[in-house]
């Protein structure tokens, strides 16, 4: 059945996996597209990079953070339930090209869109290099899943409780100290991230893109929620991107508009919690 949950994974506290019954956006989207899901009428419209699509089984997998009200009630839903739309596939694929060398960052819940991306240039013929990385060990998922697509792999944990201590741009600049000859870089994961990674690879001159992540309502250009600047230009996220050259991004200006409504996201999910006897 349509938009039928059917398999779901946690994959870290707080980290879930829906793979669904999507037949007609599982034989179009390509790698960095995403949809839009509302799990039932009152429910938020959520973007979500596609993490994964099988054009066979006609199925899509999203992967998401339970961060807020709307995808904690989401959560909640199991194997048999049926999410109440699921929009796309969205906005512009990665440019998947034969570049050379590249380096597939993931920071976090990153880890799974760049997932798809990566897959997509090391089958473009790429020396393709993943750095994946989480504040700690239970956080981090699908090392496996990566170590079978790339041709190398290096792992951070903020707290080094496995990999390497640090950041994914730590490991990123150690690459670059180490003399690798890197054409372009994918980053997908926190905004900080994606900022610091731009100025780790910017003196080098190594085009670096991005997926941006802003509040996001109808996903299909009409709202102006997603405006972000890039290049000095108004750019909507959801039509003109999500990927941008992140070396033109305004992240500060990001970053600030992703916390428009943090006070009434928390009294949301406080109010929410509660309900549930959770706090
Ligand atoms: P997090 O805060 O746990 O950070 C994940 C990793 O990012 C860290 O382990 C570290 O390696 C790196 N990082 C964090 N802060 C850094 C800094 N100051 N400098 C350098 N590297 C840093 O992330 P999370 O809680 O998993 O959150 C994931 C974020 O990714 C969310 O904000 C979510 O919206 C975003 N996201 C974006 C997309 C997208 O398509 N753009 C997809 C999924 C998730
Ligand atoms: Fe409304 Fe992009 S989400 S314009």
């Amino acid at each position: 059945m349509v938009n039928q949950i059917i398999r779901k994974e946690e994959l870290a506290p707080n980290i879930k996996l829906f793979e669904i019954d999507q037949p007609l956006i599982a034989r179009k989207v390509q790698p960095g597209q995403f949809v839009v899901v509302r799990h039932n009428e009152k429910g938020e419209r959520i973007p979500l990079t596609v993490a994964d699509y099988d054009r066979d089984r006609g199925t899509i997998t999203i992967i998401f953070q339970e961060v807020g009200k709307s995808t904690y009630e989401m959560g909640e839903l199991n194997v048999g339930d049926t999410l109440l739309d699921v929009v796309g596939p969205l906005g512009q694929p990665s440019e998947i090209a034969n570049y050379g060398t590249v380096v597939c960052i993931g920071g976090g819940v990153g880890i799974a869109p760049v997932y798809p991306i990566t897959r997509a240039l090391k089958a473009a013929g790429n020396h393709t290099i993943a750095i994946i990385g989480a504040r700690t060990k239970e956080l981090l998922f699908w090392e496996e899943r990566f170590r079978e697509i790339v041709h190398e792999l290096y792992i951070t944990t903020d707290d080094g409780s496995y990999g390497r201590k640090g950041f994914v741009s730590d490991e990123l600049q150690r690459l670059i100290d180490d003399g690798y000859k890197i054409d372009r870089v994918w980053a997908i994961g926190p905004a900080i991230m994606m900022k610091v990674v731009c100025d780790v690879t910017r003196p080098h001159q190594i085009k670096t893109i991005v997926s941006l992540n802003p509040i996001m309502v109808d996903g299909t250009g009409m709202c102006g929620a997603c405006r972000v600047e890039v290049g000095g230009e108004t750019k909507f996220t959801c039509v003109d991107g999500p990927e941008f050259d992140g070396h033109l991004v305004d992240f500060d200006l990001l970053m600030k508009r992703q916390s428009i409504y943090k006070e009434q996201e928390k009294l949301a999910l406080d109010l929410y919690l509660k309900h549930k006897g959770v706090k």
